[in-house]
């Protein structure tokens, strides 16, 4: 293993490393915007230039890889002067719009402006103007002229998603970002990967655009519930201090957009389009009260009342759910498994209309983001209610109660707004993973926390205290 020196200080370097993957490891940064840890080397920005001690010229940091002994300079005087040169030419045709710029805040074109450069335009010639908010797909769109050209989106479909649907035209002032014109960008289930890597605002989610200021929101870690990878992601909201009192109070406990939040033992930085649009599942009307028979109740009479049916049932079935967090399933098997005669994990998901089901890469079959801890708690038999069955007790949602036996008691939990919910003899509002902490184990047993960031409705009970409750014998 070679040691370099990054500004005299020695430093382990691995064989086959570069001077840029070192400096990033051992805390010595060094600006890059084309390169990517997940991509291949383009070294086409230039501003990571480093001097290696004693060359009268600059290297690029991304593709010079080490050798034992060198002592690489990330701040001197020739360095700077590059990096300010680079700056320069990069925002030689820039509109400088970040006013009204989506990535305005987490951009890095504008960190490295004041960092390296902080100079106005040395150019005493017109910009040359590109095209602005031109469609790349129905979810982004792209403003050419604040592309710098990195290609890291031309190289993501190339060499992380395999649809190969971007590429650059023409050359110079020219360039051009375009997708292919077979519609292949539309039909790539991980394009809006682009969004992110992209190290300025040139892609934009039309989704997003122009919905809310990023500085405006904050970050929840979590779990896509949308399949059973579990990728992790952040959900984007708003801040305490920036909520809304007057305008559309709603906005305050709405996802704003969501992101991967990188886990390389499951998803690496990347997630799928569907987990960015998981807000609409997880913000579908939801159910706020008890019910008995379909009629409003208090808490303490539906818990009463289901506490009766637990007791009389000769033959209870329960069907939990594969949504529920490994913390909820455990309270179940602790509290109820023993009143039940069968246990049966059902599917609450099944793969929409259109929907891909299944990939090489992260997308999974079964989209629920639980299975593998319900079954491996409850087993995986195929569901069947007998004819005597006299309590069924199902908890998430996807279970057709026509199967339910005709003269069956029925005790539901279930988070959504749904018709069925009138139908059972009692029935529980329960919270959703937005609302409460806790864990999914995704297909390969990897255990991944999610955090609440909204507060639940005041008669809406957590399923696992529920389940403990539910354990007391009716007085
Ligand atoms: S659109 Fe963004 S990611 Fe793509 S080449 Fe331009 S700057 Fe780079
Ligand atoms: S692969 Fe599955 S878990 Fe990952 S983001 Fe897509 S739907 Fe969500
Ligand atoms: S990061 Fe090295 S040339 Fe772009």
């Amino acid at each position: 293993m070679p040691e370099i020196f990054i500004n005299g200080q020695p430093v382990p370097a691995g064989d086959g490393q570069t001077v840029l993957e070192v400096a990033l490891a051992n805390g010595f940064y060094i600006p890059h915007f084309c390169w990517h840890p997940q991509l291949s080397i383009a070294g086409n920005c230039r501003i990571c230039t480093v001097q290696v001690e004693g060359r009268e010229w600059v290297d690029i940091a991304c593709n010079l890889p080490v050798s034992a002994g060198m002592n690489v300079l990330t701040d001197s005087e020739l360095v700077r002067e590059h990096r300010r040169g680079t700056m320069q030419f990069i925002t030689l045709n820039h509109p400088v719009d970040c006013g009204i710029c989506d990535k305005a805040g987490e951009c890095t074109l504008q960190d490295y402006h004041y960092a390296y450069n902080g100079q106005a335009s040395l150019s005493t010639v017109p910009k040359v103007h590109a095209t602005k908010l031109h469609e790349l797909s129905e979810r982004i769109v792209i403003d050419n002229e604040r592309c710098i050209l990195c290609s890291r989106c031309v190289r993501f479909t190339h060499e992380v998603s395999g649809s190969k649907s971007l590429g650059i035209l023409e050359r110079g002032d020219r360039s051009l970002v375009r997708a292919a014109e077979d519609g292949s960008f539309d039909t790539d289930h991980y394009s809006d990967n682009v969004i992110d890597i992209c190290p300025v605002g040139a892609l934009l989610s039309r989704r997003f655009l122009h919905k809310v200021r990023v500085f405006y929101l904050q970050p929840t870690p979590s779990v896509c519930p949308g399949c059973e990878r579990g990728c992790t992601v952040k959900l984007w909201h708003r801040k305490p201090e920036w909520h809304l009192r007057t305008l559309d109070a709603q906005q305050n406990r709405s996802i704003a957009r969501i992101t991967p939040l990188e886990n390389l033992a499951v998803n690496g930085p990347w997630i799928c389009n569907k987990g960015r649009d998981m807000a609409q599942i997880l913000e579908r009307p939801r159910a706020e009260v008890p019910m008995l028979k379909g009629r409003p109740a208090r808490l303490d009479e539906a818990l009463l009342a289901a506490q009766r049916l637990l007791g009389e049932a000769k033959r209870a079935v329960a069907l939990v759910s594969s949504w529920g967090s490994n913390e909820e399933l455990e309270s179940f098997r602790e509290h109820l498994d023993s009143r039940f005669a069968t246990v049966f994990v059902k599917h609450d998901t099944l793969p929409a209309p259109g929907e891909p089901i299944e990939d090489q890469f992260l997308i999974r079959a079964d989209k629920n983001p639980n299975r593998a801890r319900a079954r491996a708690l409850f087993g995986d038999a195929q569901i069947a209610l007998a004819e005597d069955t006299d309590l069924v007790f199902v908890w998430g949602e996807g279970f057709d109660f026509a199967r339910i036996p005709r003269q069956a008691k029925i005790i539901f939990v279930n988070a959504w707004l749904q018709p069925e919910n009138g139908y059972a003899d009692v029935f529980f509002a329960a919270s959703i993973q937005t609302e409460r902490d806790g864990h999914y184990t995704n297909c390969e047993g990897v255990v991944s926390a999610f955090t609440a960031c909204f507060a639940k409705g005041e008669a809406v009970v957590d399923a696992g205290m529920l389940f403990a409750a539910l354990a007391e014998d009716a007085p």
